[in-house]
């Protein structure tokens, strides 16, 4: 299994691009399950995430096809199995996402429930919701989540909490429900927003993604689109976070500041130097940092997706900060790992207490989940001598060539093969 090896201490100098945003292409993929026209997707990036979506889709019956590049056309106009099996499920829980395009299309799905999940539980019991709201018959059996409808009816739903794949899953399905769906409390994240410009251009009638009301008419079909995926606004806070912590001066070109307002404002309350260009952040640091408070919220809030990497900021930074997890429960697992480089953390409930000003150490660290692991990557760039981490597989969920991404920046890593 690789394993990363990072020897800290360097500043990163350097530019490079973002990739597309991991959270809009699993969703957009899984759109094209709406119609037997052919959709053309670009800027996808290349993660283990985006290929389990594909190989799902290629599963269901879907033809794909990559081009020099690195472009994906996905034609669901053979479609021949409505199942998501457990295999492809568990390790991926965004595969829920096929289920409201399934159930829209051909009436029937059966997606295997996801199981265990390393921050939290994570139920789907809102997706559920949704869908029998739209007229769907939704049984759980032998492990598995089986959906049927004739076909869906459009419906009001207003979700108890925000969610991002919930809204995402019922926007789809009520895309080719008949009449009126009307969603609220809907997440606002921008991928939710871009997910409903694909479906729009593939002849759906969505308005008002991105707020916290999204209404769609529904239509009898759909048709094939183009479209470029926004830029991985995770990915582009990960990297700002290390340029700050390690005394860089690095641009990320290919971005857009706009739909990172909160962590650009968090960042700079740390000390951060920022300068935002129309697709690019210039991101250097001119002094000490400060350690600031933070509590993750649904979007235009602090990112979840980000909370693992500020702890490592605050760990280096003068003063006391606070992280205050709402989002997920059990999403602190990366905090005993950091605390083996030195951070020096303290945990009470859903807030982690960092007191900064600690020097990290490298040492041998195991990632638990995604973000965990960036923070682990983060957190020995930062230290002095040699941080190993292990199960970076968790890292090539989400991060492309996170490796080389950070060496093209003048880090001192390596991905070990053995
Ligand atoms: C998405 C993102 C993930 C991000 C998260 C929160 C994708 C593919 N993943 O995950 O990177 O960390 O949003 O920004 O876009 N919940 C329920 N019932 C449900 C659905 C959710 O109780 O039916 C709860 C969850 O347990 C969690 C909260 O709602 O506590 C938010 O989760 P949700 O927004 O659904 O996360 P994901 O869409 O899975």
């Amino acid at each position: 299994m690789d394993r990363i090896l990072v020897r800290g201490g360097k500043p990163l100098i350097g530019s490079i691009p973002i990739s597309g945003a991991k959270n809009a292409t699993l969703p957009a993929l899984a759109a094209s399950l709406l119609t037997d026209k052919p959709l053309m997707l670009s800027n996808i990036p290349h993660l283990r995430d985006v290929t389990t979506m594909l190989e799902l889709l290629g599963q269901h019956g879907a033809a794909i096809t990559v081009d020099e590049r690195l472009g994906v056309e996905i034609d669901c106009s053979g479609i021949h199995n409505t199942q998501a099996p457990y295999d492809l499920v568990r390790t991926m829980r965004a595969s829920v996402l096929v289920m409201g395009p399934l159930l829209a299309r051909y009436g029937q799905a059966e997606i295997s429930l996801p199981g265990g999940c390393a921050i939290g539980t994570r139920p789907v019991n809102l997706h559920l919701r949704g869908l029998e709201a739209m007229g769907a018959e939704i049984r759980l059996e032998e492990g598995y989540i089986k959906a049927r409808a004739k076909r869906l009816r459009g419906a009001t739903f207003i979700f108890d909490l925000v969610t991002v794949t919930g809204t995402e899953n019922l926007m789809m399905a009520a895309a080719l429900a008949d009449g009126e769906t009307i969603l609220e409390n809907t997440a606002c994240e921008p991928e939710v927003v871009d997910l409903a410009r694909l479906l729009n251009k593939m002849g759906a009638h969505i308005e008002g993604a991105g707020t916290s009301c999204i209404r769609i008419q529904g239509v009898e079909h759909l048709h094939g689109a183009e479209h470029h995926i926004l830029p991985d606004r995770i990915e582009t806070g990960t990297f700002m976070i290390a340029a700050a912590i390690t005394g860089g001066d690095i641009t990320l070109n290919r971005t857009d500041p706009h739909i990172l307002e909160a962590p650009i404002a968090k960042l700079r309350q740390a000390g951060v130097v920022i300068e935002e260009g129309p697709d690019s952040l210039r991101v250097s640091t001119d002094g000490l940092l400060r350690a600031v408070d933070i509590t993750t919220f649904p979007y235009p809030g602090f990112p979840t997706d980000l909370q693992a990497q500020m702890l490592v900021l605050n760990s280096i930074s003068t003063g006391a900060g606070t992280v205050t997890e709402t989002i997920f429960e059990n999403r602190f697992m990366h905090v005993s790992e950091l605390q083996r480089l030195g951070a020096n953390i303290t945990l009470q409930g859903n807030t982690a207490i960092v007191r900064g000003g600690v020097k990290l150490r490298g040492a041998p660290v195991m990632a638990t989940d995604l973000r965990a692991s960036a923070s682990l990557v983060l957190a020995g760039l930062a230290a002095a001598g040699e941080t190993f981490i292990s199960r970076v597989y968790h890292i090539d969920r989400g991060y492309e060539r996170i490796e080389e991404k950070l060496m093209a920046l003048g880090a001192d890593i390596h991905r070990l093969s053995h």
